[in-house]
């Protein structure tokens, strides 16, 4: 099968090529997806389960991308709750081969049923991102309705899906970014935009969440304005600062199925829009993982047309 393969961490996302794989097989409770779309996160040449099995062996050359959308071919040995034919999106093992390729092999847990009037396209955005910003909001962050929420790159990939979330659950938004992904971050339900580059983010006051994409300094200035009992989530590694009467947290999305669908039925009711950007085909997939300027939004690969 086609597939997009990395083997050397050192040359990042420019080092992908396009090659040929034998197709995966199904381990017990697996099931093998035809892929048709599939989503990729930049950093993902950075993770550790990028380049090591669970037991830190090495596993390259290794298959990147862990978000998909596609249709189940066959079931592993003692796999239920999912059939032969039937269209799912999901969230694919981090230590194992990923989504940009023909055919992946997963556990059927970290997959849901993607309703037939749901594009593939559309399905291959949502896992990681939309169990992001579920997880960070509700699990880790416990927003309350009535509470403040500063979302920093709200005109992001997660971001905009923890603006959109927060927005509907009763949280007043304050999206952070660049000065020109002011009207996106307004867009996805932002109710206030802070420009990181041009506006202090003192002036905003106290706030009850943080839910930080982007760490460093941005994080630390962070912590200092959440109000007594409140959270910073974070989701670019641990902590660099705590707030001084809070939490931090940081974490790792998680594969829920029953948050998929919650997930994906906001999408079709039009309560959440999903944030593309460029849509590739496999053959043009590293190109587009290399763009010559900045793009905006998560970028998809089509991997059957
Ligand atoms: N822990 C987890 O489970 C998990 C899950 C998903 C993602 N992540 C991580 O979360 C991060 C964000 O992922 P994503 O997919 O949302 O990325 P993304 O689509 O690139 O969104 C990040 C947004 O923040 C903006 N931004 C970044 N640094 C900024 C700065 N200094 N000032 C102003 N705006 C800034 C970006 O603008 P520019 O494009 O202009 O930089 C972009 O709009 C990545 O590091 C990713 O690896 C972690």
């Amino acid at each position: 099968m086609k597939a997009i393969v990395v083997t050397d961490e050192a040359a990042g996302t420019a080092g992908m090529t396009l090659t040929e794989r034998p197709e995966p097989s199904a381990a017990i409770n697996d099931v093998i997806v035809e892929v048709h779309a599939s989503g990729y996160v930049p950093t993902e040449v950075t993770w550790p389960s990028t380049w090591t099995d669970r037991a830190g062996r090495d596993r390259t050359p290794s298959i990147p991308g862990h978000e998909l959308a596609g249709v189940v071919t066959a079931l592993g040995y003692g796999t239920t709750g999912l059939s032969v034919g039937q269209r799912v999106f999901g969230l694919a093992d981090w230590h194992r081969d990923g989504t940009l390729a023909e055919y992946v092999a997963m556990e059927a847990r970290n997959l849901a049923p993607l309703p037939g009037d749901v594009d593939f396209t559309v399905g291959a955005s949502l896992p990681i991102s939309g169990l992001t910003a579920w997880q960070g909001l509700f699990q880790h962050g416990r927003l309350q309705s009535g509470q403040s929420v500063l979302v920093h790159g709200a005109a992001g990939a997660v971001g905009s899906m923890v603006a959109q979330l927060a927005n509907e659950f009763g949280g007043y938004v304050i999206g952070t970014g660049r000065a020109s992904d002011r009207q996106a971050a307004l867009d996805f339900g932002a109710q206030e935009f802070v420009d990181l580059d041009n506006d202090s983010l003192k002036d905003i006051g106290g706030v009850d969440l943080v839910f930080d994409v982007i760490g460093g300094d941005i994080q630390q200035q962070s912590a200092t304005l959440v109000r007594p009992g409140g959270i910073l989530v974070t989701i670019v590694g641990p902590p660099e600062a705590r707030p001084a009467d809070g939490l931090a947290i940081d974490f790792v999305v998680e594969a829920d199925r029953t948050q998929l669908t919650e997930i994906v039925q906001r999408v079709r009711d039009g309560r959440l829009k999903t944030n593309l950007g460029t849509i590739a085909t496999l053959d043009d997939a590293v190109a587009a993982f290399n763009p010559t300027e900045r793009t905006k939004g998560k970028t998809i690969i089509r991997v059957r047309p």
